[in-house]
């Protein structure tokens, strides 16, 4: 099968002026033997999973029984959400809930991942309780968000008089956790996170895999790909990795100042797999301290955009701002539909000239336009290219991503699976959420908040 293939080409001096040269990649190759060695040794779940059957299995065990709901709703955060839209949004027609049934063959997908009333009442206004499944997917079981989405839904399930049990899958820890404790006693279904893959790294786990199955994707060439894939990235020779090559392409450019990731798509199906890549990057690379405990506030920042539209808001500072992003354009050889322009207006050369092209040549021509431009502009880009979007190519992409920030945690000498950084902030909601064991926790935050200066307007 075509997979997906890495062009960095444009990475390198003489295309890029001052871009990086052979040589600093020949001096690195034994470091990175070495991190992709430690990584093999220390198997974190993610690369192995491709080859466990069990978690798939269960998946697929459930298949009848979730393709018989006339909606899934996925409540999660995160990790437990971002996999799920960006399998959805690659791997279904855009707007698949709104096409008919007919058509669609499979139950309508929602992902609530987010508490704002407004979102959540406009999702629970399309939806029939009587025939909803409600995915609550939740690794530790004490996510505010994801559980005050569950106790919503709850209180309409049993509104309406029918068994939770036929209307609720939880996906969390196999032992720990809220969820695991109320299904146990309740008899809800469960598919379990594998203990030791983290959020951001579990979208080939049940979290991603049951609503893709509920929506007919094939979740078994998506693990075909990220078996094809996996097998490239344990490659110590960085040469022929282009996982390493690529974690090893952002680091020395992070060394050299690019403290920005830019990951533009030039498809619009292809797009949350920036948004779930943005946060794989920025909460695996994001930290404080490094492994030996010294404070190196370290991290490249990721941005998602989409081409053509950004454009006309994003590509002017690309080309002309400071010189300290990289930027990684998603192409798609062959799109699933086209369309041509009709050829109208002959006379006028201002529109003619678009007659009789299709869109998607129009598409990837303004990405090679881009492309050029930020040559010109000595803008360091690397491409990767989807002949087609299949699960086979989106799995090999997720799998190599997920490898190269593994790569690129080691490299800048961090922990790339923990986030100390957000507790803090889920500590504060608690305690003002008056959560038990968190009073002392509020007062304090009480008092600092009436201490703090105040400059409104
Ligand atoms: O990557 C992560 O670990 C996080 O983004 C989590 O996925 C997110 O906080 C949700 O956590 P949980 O699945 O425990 O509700």
């Amino acid at each position: 099968m075509n997979g997906i293939k890495f062009d960095f080409s444009n990475v390198f001096y003489p295309n890029i002026e001052k871009g990086l040269t052979e040589e600093e990649i020949y001096n690195n190759e034994e470091k990175i033997k070495d991190v992709v060695n430690k990584l093999i040794d220390e198997n974190p779940g993610f690369l192995s999973l491709p080859f466990t059957r069990v978690y798939i299995d269960r998946v697929l065990d459930l298949k009848n029984w979730v393709q018989s709901f006339e909606s899934v709703v996925v409540l999660g955060i995160g990790g437990s959400a971002l996999g799920n839209q960006a399998l959805q949004t690659a791997l279904n027609p855009l707007h698949y809930n709104v096409l008919p049934i007919e058509i669609r063959k499979n139950p309508k997908i929602f992902i609530l991942d987010n508490v704002d009333p407004d979102f959540i009442a406009s999702v629970l206004d399309q939806i029939d309780p009587k025939t909803t499944l409600f995915n609550v997917i939740s690794k530790s079981g004490t996510t505010a968000e994801a559980m005050a989405n569950y106790l919503i839904a709850r209180g309409i399930i049993e509104g309406y008089g029918l068994k939770p049990k036929n209307h609720f899958l939880f996906t969390t820890d196999p032992q720990k956790g809220i969820l695991r404790k109320i299904a146990e006693e309740e008899g809800i279904r469960t598919l379990d996170v594998p203990p030791h893959i983290g959020g951001r790294f579990s979208v080939l786990t049940p979290v991603g895999l049951l609503s893709a199955l509920a929506s007919g994707i094939d979740i078994i060439d998506l693990y075909n790909g990220a078996k094809e894939m996996q097998k490239k990235v344990i490659n110590p020779n960085v040469w022929e990795n282009p996982a390493a090559f690529n974690a090893l392409i952002h680091y020395l450019y992070y060394q050299k100042g690019f403290n920005i990731s830019v990951m533009m798509s030039y498809s619009n199906k292809l797009f949350l797999l920036a948004d779930w890549y943005r946060q794989l990057w920025a909460e695996s690379l994001g930290k404080k301290f490094n492994l030996k405990g010294e404070t190196v506030n370290i991290g490249q920042t990721p941005i998602k955009a989409l081409g053509a539209t950004d454009q006309h808001s994003q590509v002017q500072l690309y080309n002309e701002g400071p010189y300290d992003k990289v930027v990684t354009f998603l192409q798609l050889e062959k799109f699933e539909r086209n369309i041509k322009i009709p050829k109208l207006y002959e006379n006028l050369p201002e529109l003619s000239y678009l007659g009789g092209h299709e869109l998607s040549t129009l598409l990837n021509t303004e990405l090679e336009g881009t492309e050029y431009a930020l040559i010109e502009n000595n803008r360091p880009n690397l491409k990767v290219i989807f002949p087609e979007i299949n699960p086979f190519n989106i799995g090999q992409f997720i799998f190599a991503y997920e490898f190269q920030t593994a790569v690129m945690g080691n490299l800048l000498e961090i922990n790339p699976y923990d986030q100390p950084g957000v507790e803090l902030g889920k500590k504060v909601t608690y305690a003002l959420m008056g959560r038990k064991g968190f009073e002392e926790f509020r007062t304090e935050v009480e008092n600092k908040r009436t201490n703090k200066k105040q400059v409104m307007m």
